[in-house]
């Protein structure tokens, strides 16, 4: 069973945003130890995934999880991942005798401790919780009550770690992951209530979150962009390494020295402002970009400012467009391998999966994946990202008037056309099988609605 198969399966048995964001800390926090132990992550990952995902149907004992081990046999998910979520409860018959059942146990009640002390600090952010201070509250009976420090003790114990070291390890493992799991401290996100609302009232604002949308070329990217920005709560740009990427590379883009001319040039400047001040001190920043526009120089020194998320078509439609508009499209000019680049890059920096979606399904059912985005990225789905006003915006490059003339038309996602089916001519088939491996991987990993 690999992560997108279990990530399905908490969501259908799951409704509770605050029971799967329990679940995610876990996995963040398993994938952790798994790299640090030299452990397998994507099954130390789906153990930490899965371990409560029957709890909502089953909340007693033993039923949980002894009923979802069954359906997880049934689905041939492996038996040590089975067993270790079996060990994760006294009554589960199975003892603790492998390093991920010791570390499940061992992460789980600690993991659900985290977050309470997460909404607790005023910043709202993991980050910014000390194990000194978490020692403390484990005296505070009133506090997380729900939460049993005689599992976490044990948990410690039977790890073999030092209690300190492990706190500070499980913060970690959270702060890595804390955007998609609600504890990066922006006012949307400050506890799950407070995310199914939207509203946080009387929360300080912390930091915002900027988004990064990595799409490719001929996707539905500023419709995207269009839904984002119809938020009542962020800001988007529009390819803000473009100018530079047409300066550096001399490709000739139609209206390419009007976009040289008119945009910003020095990468340097680019990257400053896609992880400065937010325009308009919005809480989140969509910001729209194209992968191929990342090209080795622009370095990766800023890449943990920004939450990254992906924005996948199919290759054939995708490379059926670009070649009516380009003579000879080359790998590079895709962004399918720079999308997987990128991708593969955060998977290991954060030990998650990000966010990706596929344009198809968007349209499909838009409701059902931008709320599944939304999820991810720890916002709260807003009605308003379904429709927008018609027309240009001053937040559109200046490339619009070439681009744009279909998309100035629509007040909404439109339902997806019929896939094309004309031939790949010959002198596409090779660039789309290279396409198809970066996609494939790609769209087995997407959220779906
Ligand atoms: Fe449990
Ligand atoms: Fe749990």
């Amino acid at each position: 069973m690999n992560r997108a198969e279990a990530w399905d399966l908490v969501c259908e048995w799951t409704s509770s945003d605050a029971l799967r964001r329990h679940m995610l800390g876990v996995e963040a926090a398993m994938r952790w130890y798994a790299r640090k132990f030299g452990e397998d992550v994507e099954a130390w990952g789906v153990a930490g995934l899965l371990h409560d995902f029957d709890y909502e149907r089953y909340p007693h004992a033993p039923d949980h999880p002894l009923k979802g081990a069954e359906v997880l046999r049934a689905k041939g998910c492996p038996e040590p991942i089975v067993r270790a979520i079996l060990g994760h409860a006294a009554w589960g018959g199975v003892p603790r005798d492998t390093p991920m059942a010791r570390t499940l146990f061992a992460v789980d009640e600690l993991v659900g401790f985290l977050f309470a002390c997460s909404y607790v600090q005023p910043s709202k952010r993991i980050a910014d919780v000390k194990p000194a201070s978490v020692k403390k509250k484990f005296k505070d009976k009133g506090f997380a009550r729900a939460v049993s420090r005689e599992d976490i003790q044990n948990g410690i114990a039977e790890l073999g770690i030092n209690a300190e070291e492990h706190i500070a390890n499980v913060i970690a493992a959270l702060t890595d992951a804390a955007p998609a799991l609600g504890l990066a401290g922006s006012p949307a996100e400050t506890s799950p209530a407070g995310a199914a609302s939207g509203k946080a009232a009387g929360t300080p604002s912390a930091g915002p979150q900027r988004i990064a949308m990595w799409s490719g070329p001929r996707n539905i990217s500023t419709a995207l962009m269009r839904s984002f920005e119809n938020r009542t709560d962020c800001a988007v740009c529009d390819e803000p390494f473009y100018a530079w990427y047409l300066k550096r590379t001399g490709v000739p883009h139609p209206m390419a020295g009007e976009v040289i001319a008119a945009g910003e040039t020095d990468p340097r400047k680019v990257i400053e402002f896609i992880t400065g001040p937010v325009p308009g001190d919005k809480a989140v920043f969509f910001q729209k970009h194209m992968a191929h526009h990342l090209l080795p120089d622009l370095g990766d020194g800023w890449i943990p400012d920004l939450t990254h998320a992906f924005l996948i078509r199919d290759p054939r439609e995708v490379l059926l467009s670009l070649d009516e508009k380009f003579s000879r499209p080359r790998i590079e000019d895709t962004g399918y391998p720079q999308q997987l680049a990128i991708f593969e890059a955060e998977q290991r920096r954060t030990g998650r999966t990000p966010p990706v979606i596929d344009s198809r399904d968007v349209l499909e059912n838009p409701q059902g994946v931008l709320g599944r985005l939304c999820d991810a990225l720890g916002l709260a789905f807003e009605e308003q990202m379904l429709s927008w006003p018609p027309g240009r915006r001053p937040t559109d490059g200046i490339w619009a008037r070439h681009w744009y003339n279909r998309v100035e038309e629509t007040t909404g996602f439109e339902p997806p056309r019929p896939p094309r089916t004309d031939p790949l001519p010959p002198h596409l088939e090779a660039l789309h099988a290279r396409c198809r491996e970066c996609y494939d991987v790609l769209h087995a990993q997407r959220l779906r609605a």
